[in-house]
């Protein structure tokens, strides 16, 4: 459905992409995530038209759209500051666009309720300015006004970051909602991992205008594909030197020494000492801190010099630790990540 073909685009002297070649496929949720800075909203604007590639070919169905204006992609935006227009009521943010269109009064009245209604705004609200609107509410006008002329595409960019955390999975819920009702393929910018994982059919990892990894939120987790995938997406330990070698000895593990080794923070098994081992190997500590999180509790834990940092989920069968408590730390060889280096040679 959509494709950028080798696409670079420079700024100046600055590459910001220098050579992306993406492929997302018709009614998909896809998602480019990366820190700041990584090109993330470069490579959506210049799907939208608004920055010229300095090579390379972007196609929608098939058809190079590169040379074509903004307006006649067919595509949708919507903008994390949502770029509304402040002295415009509602209802005509919304309309804004189909009556640059030329659409038939009646027709732009009975579209605007529509969307307005899909995306829970209230008739009474429609009337108002949107300055009197709250963030939550300013920002579903922006989504009404990219979705009520229908598009094929539609480009969110960041849109649910200046957010409050509850109105923010809220909207992740209503978003997500709306694109599979409409069947809209959708690219969407975050660096919030946790949005990118929850919401998402698959992920593109930026870093530094390349992709380090493309996969489903799950493959892109559990078996990252480069150290700064790895390290990027949730909480990883690294492992020492003696911890691999030793991982490396035990029956049937493929762990090799001499790799850079991580393994994520709850995969970790913390449990009462002298217990079975199930494999694992084992390395006795004492607890530090216990951080209750209700759903999860994180325990820093001495070894020796070093502290690490556990993650254990709530458990009606495991016994909570405290302070003070000498603890076994478990880690499975089956759960290590291994990377050679960190290093710019990965391609997509
Ligand atoms: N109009 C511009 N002129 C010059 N440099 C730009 C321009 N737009 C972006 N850049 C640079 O290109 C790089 C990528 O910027 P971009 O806005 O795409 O990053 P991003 O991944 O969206 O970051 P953020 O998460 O902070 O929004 C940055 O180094 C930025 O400074
Ligand atoms: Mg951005």
């Amino acid at each position: 459905m959509i494709t950028f073909e080798n696409v670079t685009v420079r700024f100046g002297d600055f590459t910001a992409l220098p050579d992306l070649s993406l492929h997302v496929e018709e009614g998909e949720f896809f998602t480019l995530l990366g820190p700041s800075g990584c090109g993330k909203s470069t490579a959506l604007r210049t799907l939208a038209g608004f920055n010229d590639p300095a090579s390379g070919r972007l196609l929608v169905d098939g058809r190079d759209v590169t040379a074509l204006p903004s307006d006649r992609r067919g595509i949708g935006m919507v903008f994390q500051n949502y770029a509304l227009f402040p002295s415009m009521s509602v209802r005509e943010n919304i309309a804004f666009g189909l009556k640059v269109a030329k659409r038939p009064k009646d027709e732009v009245h009975e579209r605007v309720h529509e969307i307005a209604e899909q995306v829970a705004l209230t008739p009474a609200q429609l009337d108002k300015g949107v300055a009197e609107l709250s963030g939550g509410q300013q920002q579903r006008v922006a989504i009404a006004r990219a979705l009520v002329l229908r598009p094929r595409i539609l480009l969110l960019d960041e849109p649910l970051s200046n957010l409050d955390a509850k109105l923010r999975n809220q909207l992740r819920v209503q978003l997500k909602e709306l694109q599979q009702q409409f069947g809209i393929t959708s690219i969407y910018v975050t660096h919030d991992q946790d949005e990118a994982m929850s919401m998402s059919d698959r992920i593109a990892v930026l870093d530094h205008g390349r992709i380090e990894q493309v996969g489903t939120p799950r493959e892109v987790y559990e078996r990252s594909a480069t150290e700064f995938v790895c390290t990027f997406i949730g909480s990883v330990h690294r492992l020492g030197e003696q911890a691999v070698s030793r991982l490396s000895q035990l029956p049937g593990s493929p762990v090799a020494e001499g790799l850079r080794s991580y393994v994520r923070v709850e995969r970790l098994t913390l449990r009462e000492r002298h217990r079975p081992n199930d494999g694992r190997l084992v390395v006795d500590g004492v607890v530090d801190r216990a951080d209750y999180h209700g759903y999860f509790t994180q325990y820093a834990v001495r070894l020796g010099d070093r502290s690490v940092s556990v993650r254990v989920p709530w458990s009606a069968t495991e016994s909570a630790f405290a302070a003070g408590d000498e603890v076994a730390i478990g880690v499975a060889p089956e759960d290590v990540l291994q990377y050679e280096r960190s290093g710019p040679e990965a391609g997509a």
